[in-house]
């Protein structure tokens, strides 16, 4: 089973994907590090292209690049700003989508990205469209980076911009996602209505 979890930057994906994924015992696919670890060797002066195409990751508590552990390096805010970039590179986007479908083909997976339950498993049984207030979103991440309200609000706005605006598998919706509002809720209120859909799945597939 895989159960895609799309939204926003700051929405609570990473953490709502990762909690769940451990009680479920599925595994967690975090499709936002591998741009990340494209963007990081691409200010390293490699070709966005040829890193997505080549690129030897390993994903799990620490994030490896071969043997490079690129874990804290991949979410400093210089990182973020360009992994929404390298993002748009259609070559880019090929080969991430052709490495995340390999990874989903067997076993059971919380995938978590922008585009899962549109581009990279259209199947998934279930899609969850996890989204909060751009306030509510802009104070998790100042939190989460120790830095201040504005600034994170600035650079959340242009990513949220670039993200659903972009040509090739902009951030929105699958028509068949179930949107999860996270504004008012805590990770408890959030992991039950999710776990609600996984039954209901179950179901379905019996
Ligand atoms: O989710 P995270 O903030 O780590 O993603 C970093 C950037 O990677 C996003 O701003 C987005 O531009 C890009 N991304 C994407 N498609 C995904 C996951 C991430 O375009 N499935």
């Amino acid at each position: 089973m895989v159960v895609a979890i799309d939204g926003p930057a700051g929405a609570g994906k990473s953490t709502v994907a990762r909690a769940l994924a451990e009680r479920l015992g599925f595994t967690y696919l975090d499709t936002g590090a591998m741009y990340r670890a494209v963007a990081l060797l691409a200010t390293e002066g490699a070709s966005p292209a040829e890193a997505a195409g080549e690129l030897d990751i390993a994903l799990g508590d620490r994030v490896l690049l071969g043997e490079r552990d690129v874990t804290a390096a991949i979410r400093s805010p210089a990182i973020s700003e360009a992994a929404s970039r390298v993002s748009t590179d259609p070559e880019v986007r090929e080969a991430l989508v052709r490495k995340q479908r390999a990874l989903l083909e067997a076993g059971d997976w919380v995938a978590e990205g922008r585009d899962i339950g549109t581009v990279v498993c259209p199947d998934a049984e279930v899609k969850v469209f996890l989204t909060a207030s751009p306030e509510t979103r802009a104070r998790r991440r100042a939190d989460e980076l120790g830095t201040d309200l504005a600034s994170v609000m600035a650079d959340m706005e242009l990513r949220d911009l670039r993200d659903s605006q972009r040509f090739h598998a902009p951030l929105i919706a699958a028509p068949d996602a179930v949107p999860v509002d996270s504004t008012a809720l805590d990770l408890d209120g959030v992991l039950e209505q999710i776990e609600l859909l996984v039954v209901e799945a179950r179901e379905v597939l019996r």
